[in-house]
């Protein structure tokens, strides 16, 4: 009864397009900058209106020592950082169709990870200030 499931998740990866990569920029205008801004200050046009203010995302690498937090930033992304965002932002696990990619988050072990979650957190890299 494996069999049928299999076969469409092989049809899934070979979809043609999937080949393109994620486009980052498009996801976080799309998903993110509603709250964190258009460029990641945290001063999305939804952000007055929320209980906790969304994370200036340009200071993640400055406010960690001045190492980009991937890992942390991926679990913020995904909703396993539950506890800290207190349920303001939503979990984005459900957005991350597409491929997996082997992904080491800095501990030189490589973990099958959504291709389209590590383009995000390769994206928001791309915004931090100096
Ligand atoms: C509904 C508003 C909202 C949306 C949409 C949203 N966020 Fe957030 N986000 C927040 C809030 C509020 C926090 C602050 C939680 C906290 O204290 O860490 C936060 C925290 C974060 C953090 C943690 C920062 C830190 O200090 O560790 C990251 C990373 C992040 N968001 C990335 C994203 C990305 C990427 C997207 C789009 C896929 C997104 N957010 C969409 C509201 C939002």
């Amino acid at each position: 009864m494996r069999k049928p499931l299999i076969a469409l998740l092989f049809l899934a990866a070979c979809v043609p397009g999937a080949k393109d990569g994620p486009d980052a920029a498009q996801d976080y205008a799309d998903y993110c900058s509603a709250c964190h801004g258009a460029t990641g200050r945290g001063d999305g046009i939804a952000a007055a209106g929320l209980s906790k203010k969304p994370a200036d995302l340009t200071r993640l690498a400055a406010r960690n020592g001045g190492a980009f937090p991937t890992t942390r930033v991926m679990a913020q992304i995904w909703g396993y950082a539950k506890a800290k965002g207190r349920g303001v932002m939503p979990d984005f696990a459900p957005m991350m169709t597409g491929d997996l990619v082997p992904y080491d988050g800095g501990d030189g072990i490589e973990t099958p990870t959504p291709e389209r979650l590590v383009a995000l957190a390769e994206y928001l890299k791309t915004l931090q200030a100096e």
